[in-house]
């Protein structure tokens, strides 16, 4: 889904899926990786490779949008497809998503989102889950329609 959305506080915004010559989109969102999160002091972030950039959003199960305004990207949202073993035989994890500090509370994140449910009906995709890692994000997702889930979850990590 890309297009034009108009909207009292931003009267232009441009939202676009992100495609396999976006390589230099990854690089920014590496480069300026504290300004999209909620803390905006922390450190860049290594950017993938060229080669790995291109591979990365070749991969039909990425989702990638953008939204920008003149050219400046001002939010980004990632998601991930993935493959069950019953049906419905596809669900998606909205793995990550960022607005620029300066542009929160106008609406990009919830234009952002409104690519992702626009692409999930045209797809029949009917359920996208997401941990949300903060209050703010939190009500930010509820008032994009997000109620919690059906059960209870530890997060955990293994590093090896
Ligand atoms: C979460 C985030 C993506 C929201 O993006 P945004 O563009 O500011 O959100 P929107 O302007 O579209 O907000 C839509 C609605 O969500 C709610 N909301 C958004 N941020 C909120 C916050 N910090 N506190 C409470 N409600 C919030 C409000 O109801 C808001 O509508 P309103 O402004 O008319 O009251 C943005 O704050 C962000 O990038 N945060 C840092 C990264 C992060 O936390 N990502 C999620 C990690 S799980």
């Amino acid at each position: 889904v890309s297009g034009t959305f108009s909207g009292p506080a931003l009267p232009s915004l441009g939202i676009r899926r992100l495609g396999p010559a976006d390589a230099s989109v990854l690089e920014l969102l590496a480069r300026d990786d504290a300004d999209f999160d909620l803390r905006a002091d922390g450190p860049a972030r290594a950017a993938l490779s060229r080669e790995a950039a291109e591979a990365h959003l070749s991969d039909p199960h990425v989702l990638h949008w953008v939204a920008s305004r003149d050219g400046a990207i001002l939010g980004s949202l990632f998601c991930h497809l993935l493959p069950m073993r019953k049906q419905p035989a596809q669900e998606l994890l909205l793995y990550e998503i960022g607005v620029r500090s300066a542009w929160r509370r106008r609406g990009v994140g919830r234009l952002l989102v409104s690519a992702m449910t626009d692409w999930m009906r045209a797809t029949g995709i009917v359920t996208a889950w997401v941990l949300a890692d903060n209050p703010g994000a939190e009500r930010f997702y509820a008032a994009c329609g997000f109620g919690p889930g059906s059960g209870p979850a530890v997060y955990l990590e293994l590093h090896l």
